[in-house]
């Protein structure tokens, strides 16, 4: 009898546990649903019951992070994260009779979804990652997020270069279905979603977040297009340390070499090779800018102006150095014969003196006195004295500079001031644009 007793009581517990699990199991509550791979019909159509009804699909947008910001091809690449909520009448249950479940995921193939696409959307389908499932809570509400690597085109205004802030949309917008169907919303409110995305961004490479801006665009068709405004600037310290700051210390270099002397022939040199390193600068620039002809950017003007400055003031010296060739050429001849004379001179001086030499030691035959001795060198060195001071007031009657020098001359301090004074009002110029529109 024991065994038979514990074999009933053993069948009651089993046969309680299992009506249990089929009460409560998502399949009950599947089944109640009539939501089942094969249902096609569920997947197919928009779950409203009375077709005029509009399906309002609420929309989150977050940013992770700014991959790249290309400026030649116009285009951001960032990492978005989607949120879609909307609601299907058909699939809502009381969690009581169902043990409490309340919410439940299925496959995403099993159910309609709508079909929102980014309209600047340049990325490859590869890029775009949907969570394989949606949730489902019991008032029917529904629930489907993607992430992707979004390749968005963005007109980008590169005028202010490297100080520049880029307004770039993301524009959700149905393919298929129009206002009457399907009406987009946003869950999270402007501010939340900015400073959600802060806190979250991984990665924001060289770009900064402002702020995102909400706004809903009637298309032409009467459509709804709901439009993400996220604007980001630029970090511009490597730019300014790398880019501008050398440019910049160029001009001064350029200003600092017409106090190097005219005669080496060294200044010429040196500033071209200022000019050389100029046009390296403005080869990276090229590859760094695109070439927008309608909007050109600030750093590029820059750029060229001081290209065009520098080359300027090689063109000069080159003018200067020209003068002062041509002079130096007439006043060589002058001074060769100069020298010559000097020349003539000393031979003669050298001639007389080795026969006053020569007289000397025929005089000191007798035992040589001191004081007589040193009368003589004294004789010897005043004569030389002022042979010298002869030979240098002659040299000094040829050598004053010729018409041409003093003419290089005067263009070189004419044209210092005025170069001074361009490049500063030049300076002050950008300065004062640049800050104007960052400050
Ligand atoms: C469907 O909706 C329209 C507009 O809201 C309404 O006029 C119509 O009566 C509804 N039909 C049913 C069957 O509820």
């Amino acid at each position: 009898m024991a065994p038979l007793r514990t074999l009933a009581f053993l069948a009651l517990i089993a046969g309680i546990s299992s009506s249990q699990t089929s009460d409560c199991s998502y399949m009950n509550l599947l089944r109640h649903l009539n939501l089942m791979k094969e249902n096609d019909v569920v997947a197919a159509m928009r779950p409203v019951r009375n077709w005029t009804t509009p399906t309002l699909v609420q929309m989150d947008m977050l940013l992770y992070g700014i991959l790249e910001v290309n400026e030649k091809f116009q285009t951001v690449t960032s990492h978005i994260w989607i949120q879609m909520r909307w609601t299907n009448e058909f699939l809502t249950w009381n969690p009581s009779d169902f043990c409490g479940i309340d919410s439940l995921t299925v496959p995403r193939s099993w159910l309609w979804i709508p079909d929102v696409n980014i309209v600047e959307d340049a990325s490859d389908t590869g890029s775009i990652l949907n969570s394989p499932t949606i949730s489902l809570s019991s008032s029917g509400s529904m629930l489907a997020s993607a992430r992707q690597r979004l390749t968005s085109t963005c007109q980008l205004n590169l005028k202010l270069f490297p100080f520049d802030k880029q307004n770039c949309t993301i524009s959700f917008l149905s393919m298929n279905f129009d206002v009457k169907a399907i009406v987009l919303g946003t869950a999270s409110s402007e501010t939340t979603l900015t400073q959600i995305s802060e806190q979250i961004m991984v990665t924001q490479g060289e770009w900064q977040l402002e702020h995102i801006d909400i706004t809903t665009v009637k298309m032409r068709k009467g459509e709804d297009q709901l439009v993400y405004t996220v604007t980001i600037s630029r970090k511009p310290m490597l730019y300014l340390i790398n880019f501008i700051l050398p440019l910049f210390f160029f001009l001064v270099l350029d200003l600092a070499s017409f106090f190097i002397n005219e005669s080496t022939g060294e200044k010429l040199s040196f500033k071209v090779t200022v000019l050389l390193s100029i046009s390296v600068l403005l080869l990276i620039l090229k590859d760094m800018l695109p070439s927008t002809e309608d909007k050109l950017p600030m750093i590029a003007t820059y750029c060229a102006t001081v290209f065009a400055l520098v080359g300027l003031s090689v063109l000069e010296a080159m003018l200067v150095s020209f003068l002062n060739d041509f002079d130096g050429n007439c006043g060589k001849n002058l001074q060769r014969s100069v020298d010559t004379q000097v020349d003539i001179q000393m031979e003669v001086n050298c001639h007389t003196e080795p026969a006053g030499a020569e007289e000397n030691p025929e005089k000191c035959n007798l035992p040589l006195d001191q004081p007589n001795g040193l009368d003589v060198l004294r004789l010897i060195l005043q004569e030389v004295k002022a042979a010298r001071q002869e030979a240098e007031g002659q040299d000094k009657d040829k050598r004053k500079p010729g018409r041409y020098a003093k003419v290089a001359e005067i263009i070189n301090s004419v044209f210092f001031t005025f170069y001074f004074l361009t490049v500063m009002v030049f300076l002050l110029y950008m300065t004062l644009v640049w800050c104007l529109q960052v400050c």
